[in-house]
């Protein structure tokens, strides 16, 4: 079993961003700017937040985070996205999710000007992405497409199986897996709640992706000897050694399948970090005006 290390290619990646960065400075252009909204103090978001802000510095781009309380109303929220998009020294942007129960999400990400939206949650970019232009790709699918590129790993006519159909990873990662395109061209099954027979059908599985939200539902009996696992989870759990109080566990049940795959991403260190350098990619592409 070999582990993919999400952790080392995050930093490659971040890498030869701000080398290019570098360069368009040098060139006389702009450093690209990202900036994210973030309402209330969940401490999830916090944390992502949190990171991505780092993870600007560490590209070479300029960030700027503003704060709203919970209570913010959605006309607030609405005017500020309206100042972002026409703010020219913005490349780009997010509004970190979840919102708070008075505010529609879709009504937020679609104020967003799909040309700055570096989150591909814009109905556009997600059109864009399933008919195979360029686009803002959401930021987890384009990570575990990321990892499979950069192991090498075969998935022209394999059988990938998606666990989960969120909008944010379940359906834009099987599109991409269908894709016409290297990594990509798999036979694409996705399994949800309604599901039948889902241990035979990941018992059937060249790739699993899992993207449940549910901790170590992957068994090493739903996996064949010699299978890919991509584990998206990141349930926080309960663990008293933590200083925290919590640790990360992902949907798969890692000590024992990890002993019968060919490749595993750990959790945490392993998609959860390209999710973060695949919005400096985008962040980049924006700061290139790539996107229009
Ligand atoms: N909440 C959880 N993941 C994400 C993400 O990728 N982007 C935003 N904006 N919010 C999130």
């Amino acid at each position: 079993m070999q582990l993919i290390d999400g952790k080392k290619i995050a930093d490659d990646i971040k890498q030869e961003i701000a080398a290019e960065v570098e360069q368009m400075v040098a060139n006389g252009q702009k450093r690209p700017h990202l900036a994210a909204i973030l309402v209330g103090h969940d401490g999830g978001s916090e944390t992502y937040v949190a990171h991505k802000v780092k993870a600007c510095e560490q590209c070479g781009f300029k960030s700027t985070l503003i704060r709203f309380e919970d209570d913010v109303t959605e006309a607030a929220l609405l005017e500020t996205i309206e100042k972002l998009n026409n703010d020219t020294d913005i490349d780009g942007f997010i509004v970190q999710l979840p919102l708070p129960r008075h505010i529609s999400e879709q009504k937020i990400i679609e104020a967003i000007d799909y040309r700055k939206d570096v989150d591909g949650f814009h109905p556009i970019n997600v059109g864009r992405m399933s008919i195979g232009l360029p686009c803002f790709l959401s930021a987890t699918p384009a990570g575990i497409m990321e990892l499979l590129a950069r192991y090498n790993i075969p998935t022209k006519g394999a059988n990938c199986v998606v666990l989960g159909r969120s909008n944010i990873v379940g359906k834009p990662v099987s599109t991409l897996m269908m894709q016409k395109s290297n990594p990509g061209d798999a036979t694409v099954t996705v399994c949800h709640s309604a599901t039948k027979n889902l241990k035979e059908i990941c018992a059937q599985a060249d790739i699993i992706i899992a993207a449940l939200g549910s901790p170590g539902f992957v068994t090493a009996d739903m996996v064949k000897p010699g299978a890919i696992i991509i584990d998206v989870g990141t349930t926080r759990v309960p663990d008293a050694t933590r200083k925290s109080g919590f640790r990360l566990r992902g949907d798969v049940d890692f000590e024992n399948v990890a002993e019968k795959c060919s490749y595993i991403t750990p959790v945490p260190g392993g998609v959860g970090p390209m999710t973060i350098v695949s919005l400096m990619k985008n962040t980049l592409l924006a700061g290139q005006h790539k996107i229009y």
